[in-house]
């Protein structure tokens, strides 16, 4: 179904190229909720813009506008204020209709995509190495991606590209074997292990001298080596899904297509750039110019493929993952989740692609970029000893400062039912506050914002959602029962909740085009905040609530409850029933 805003740019636009004529048919509308009843419902902005184009003045272009406009049953009246906004109306019955329908549909009135394909790229730890606060966004923002394009139909297929390859894998196996390998141990740290072979490795001429043999070896195929390796990925694979369950990441084994699967496409990388006239020599080395590149003398930049040795790189690597996303898996899109230092890779190994015309199949590529943690010093977010915050502790402080939190609430819950709401709470409050700031944007990491029971925070949001389902526990009223289309809008509020639950289907899509999850989360926000006016205006239960009043309030407290689990659920954060 269409929402609102949906259904009011089309009215618009054909009313524009009625008016106009047809060269204005990709003119945006620029329909927004109006935020403020005294402005309509909605506003149409277009005819300051479009004033200039036609070369009239606006109030003459939007009452043209207003004129042609055919908005069938559903508008109540269209104003013209101001230097030439259009105020639109909408008919309460109609709201009625769109939220009956939007109840009636599994997917809260979302048009389902025809299974077009989007490969989701993210997470990416590199093996033999602790998952840190940086991972934290990839994975979390990676995960909202795929679940919103999972939500709107998309056939998503999530990628974990997985470092497994390099030459550090030398130091890391030699570090292994000393270890005792065959003991039949795990490694317990991995942030030890990796710095305890870093360390012998720069202070050792003679574990360093073993390291670089085995990275013969390693390359070289032997068998004993690989296996060693393996047990490296085996061991680093039980640390990454212990962090991805208890993150609640949708993230699995068989989502793992790590780097060294592409090993034996790399030298067709090399031969197909090769062909398409654009591999050069530098210095040795094989590279490819991407266009628009300069280094700072303003030369063109290379981009290394092979070294002179040989070996190849990240950027070979991934042009081989591009090629058997578009080739293999027939991706129509690729979206990599990393943060904003790889910005200039993935720029130059997308126009890589288009130069050499590698995208055979018209893939659309985006990069999903992120900025940094940062501590309370505004410096990137690191432990009072000044090391990477590992994610594991992370999350465990999330879930113990949660419940000292929710222990002010004292709601009457077993022990067992304490500790996970402190769970839910905790671990979505932690990713909530990442995913609710503009991923481009550096954020300051603060423990007490990101678990206040007020503000944009998930606590706020799970508790509004634990209000809802309190209503109707004290009416003992099932809440699968309620009707909406019974739902009546005298009230102010009882309007604006409603025109904010229409919303919800433009805010994913727009969630879906922009990969922004932080548009999600304001929504759902301003939703549980409408909810909050609402209930402080309008009483549900209270005795002398007619019946009828009493269940359209109660059709459309149900209906928050249900967008704002859907939407928490878009992020990857639970709810629980009560707190
Ligand atoms: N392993 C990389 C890192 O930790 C992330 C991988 C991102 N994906 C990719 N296709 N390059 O930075």
């Amino acid at each position: 179904m269409q929402d609102p805003t949906t259904q009011l740019s089309n009215a618009f636009s054909k009313a524009i190229t009625t008016a106009f004529g047809d060269d204005y048919a990709s003119v945006d509308p620029l329909i927004k909720p109006s935020g403020n009843p005294k402005f309509g419902d909605y506003q149409a902005n277009v005819a300051m813009s479009l004033a200039k184009r036609v070369g009239d003045n606006p109030r003459n272009v939007a009452q043209k506008i207003v004129d042609t406009l055919d908005l069938g049953n559903w508008g109540e009246k269209l104003e013209i204020a101001g230097p030439g906004f259009i105020n639109i109306h909408l008919k309460a019955d109609y709201l009625v209709s769109q939220l009956a329908a939007v109840a009636a549909d599994e997917h809260l009135g979302l048009d389902q995509a025809d299974g077009q394909k989007v490969v989701v790229d993210y997470s990416g730890p590199n093996v033999a190495k602790e998952m840190h606060v940086g991972h934290l966004r990839s994975t979390v923002i990676g995960d909202s991606i795929a679940r919103v394009l999972d939500f709107l139909g998309y056939t998503v297929i999530r990628q974990n590209h997985l470092g497994d390859w390099g030459t550090q894998f030398g130091m890391l196996i030699e570090n292994l074997i000393d270890e005792g390998a065959d003991a039949g141990t795990h490694i317990s740290d991995l942030k030890t292990f990796y710095q305890g072979a870093k360390k012998r490795f720069d202070e050792e001429p003679e574990f360093k001298d073993r390291a670089r043999k085995r990275v013969v070896a390693l390359q070289g195929g032997d068998e004993q080596t690989l296996q060693l390796w393996r047990k490296l990925i085996d061991e680093s694979k039980l640390h990454f899904n212990h962090a991805y369950g208890l993150l609640g990441v949708l993230l699995t084994d068989d989502d793992i297509r790590a780097e060294s699967f592409y090993n034996d496409q790399l030298p067709g990388v090399i031969t197909a750039l090769e062909e398409a006239g654009q591999l050069k020599e530098s210095q040795g080395a094989k590279v490819v110019y991407p266009e628009g590149f300069k280094d700072e003398q303003g030369n063109p930049f290379p981009m290394i493929v092979c070294k002179s040795d040989g070996g190849f790189l990240y950027a070979t690597t991934d042009l081989a993952a591009i090629a058997y996303r578009m080739n293999e898996l027939k991706a129509d899109r690729i979206v990599y989740v990393t943060d904003s230092r790889q910005s200039q890779h993935f720029a130059m190994v997308f126009q890589t692609v288009l130069q050499a015309g590698l995208n055979t199949t018209g893939a659309k590529l985006d990069h999903v970029s992120f900025g940094t943690v940062l501590g309370p010093d505004r410096k990137p977010f690191k432990t009072r000893s000044g090391d990477t915050v590992k994610l594991i502790d992370l999350m465990e402080e999330a879930v113990i400062r949660s419940q000292k939190v929710l222990a002010q609430k004292a709601a009457d819950l077993t022990d067992d039912q304490q500790k996970n709401v402190a769970r839910v709470v905790g671990i979505g409050a932690l990713k909530y506050a990442d995913l609710s700031s503009d991923r481009i944007k550096d954020y300051v990491f603060d423990w007490d914002r990101m678990l206040a029971l007020e503000g944009n925070t998930a606590p706020y949001l799970i508790n509004a959602y634990v209000r809802i389902q309190s209503i109707f526990r004290k009416g003992d009223i099932d809440l699968a029962t309620v009707d909406a289309s019974k739902i009546t809008l005298g009230h102010d509020a009882e309007k604006a909740l409603a025109l904010k639950l229409l919303q919800f289907g433009n805010v994913v899509q727009s969630v879906a085009s922009s990969l922004e999850p932080h548009r999600l989360c304001t929504y759902l926000y301003e939703l549980a905040s409408g909810f909050h006016s609402f209930y402080e205006k309008c009483p549900v239960l209270k005795g002398d609530v007619a019946p009828e009043l009493r269940d359209s309030r109660l059709a459309l407290s149900a209906l928050v409850a249900r967008t704002l689990k859907s939407g928490l659920n878009l992020l990857g954060i639970d709810v629980v029933e009560r707190m």
